[in-house]
């Protein structure tokens, strides 16, 4: 017998258009858009089970099985590089890893840059193939005001419109690489829930090209 498969959606705006793609290739679970408080939405006929998780913990949920499948940044895939299957790009949530600043600065490339950022491992492994020896400074959010306050040099974040860098007079000053969210899953279950997550798989390609 088919059990449910389980799947880890990021809570908020990303969430919410990921949920589209899903109600849209078959796996609807209305009960989800409703304003309430609770965190796991399950529709048997649809043999879908959602979890609403933070953006950044989902691929954790989805390495230790808790959850089958997942919608995960790439940000988050490439900052925190868990073990699972990325199986497709849904082409939501697009935006750009960026190195960001005063629009005046230039490196000089001597001492320590000091680098501020959610992302330290996307900001070091960038800096290291540069062989550019930096100080990187972990923030949790409101990145933007590091190095208006002095506290960083520059900084390493997404940048998705460009306004709340324009707002603080930042610009950006080099492009590290496209962001935008993906399908994963958990390596183990995909061995035995293959078909029913290939199901998954092609019904969410589709939404995305139509
Ligand atoms: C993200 C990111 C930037 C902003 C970029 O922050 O860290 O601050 O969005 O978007 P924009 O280019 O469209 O202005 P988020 O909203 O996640 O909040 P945070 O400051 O708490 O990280």
């Amino acid at each position: 017998m088919k059990r449910m498969i389980n799947v880890a959606l990021p809570k908020g705006r990303l969430g919410d258009k990921a949920y589209a793609l899903f109600a849209q290739a078959g796996y609807e679970c209305p009960e989800l858009l409703e304003e309430n408080r609770k965190l796991t939405f399950e529709n048997e006929r649809a043999g879908v089970r959602y979890f609403w998780v933070k953006p950044s913990d989902v691929a954790i949920y989805v390495e230790r099985g808790a959850a089958d499948v997942g919608v995960a940044g790439r940000d988050i895939l490439l900052e925190y590089a868990p073990d699972v299957y990325e199986l497709i790009d849904l082409g939501i949530g697009k935006c750009r890893m960026c190195v960001a600043g005063p629009s005046a600065f230039t490196d000089p490339h001597t001492g320590v840059l000091r680098v501020a950022t959610k992302f330290p491992n996307i900001a070091r492994k960038y800096y290291a193939a540069q062989s550019r020896e930096i100080d990187v400074i972990r923030l949790n959010g409101s990145i933007e005001l590091a190095p208006i306050l002095g506290l960083s040099d520059v900084i390493v974040d997404i940048v998705e419109t460009g306004k709340t860098l324009a707002e603080n007079g930042l610009s950006v000053l080099e492009e590290i690489e496209p962001v935008s969210a993906r399908l994963i899953a958990n390596k183990a279950h995909y061995k035995f829930m293959g078909e029913q997550i290939d199901a998954l798989r092609r019904g969410l390609s589709k939404a995305v090209q139509a």
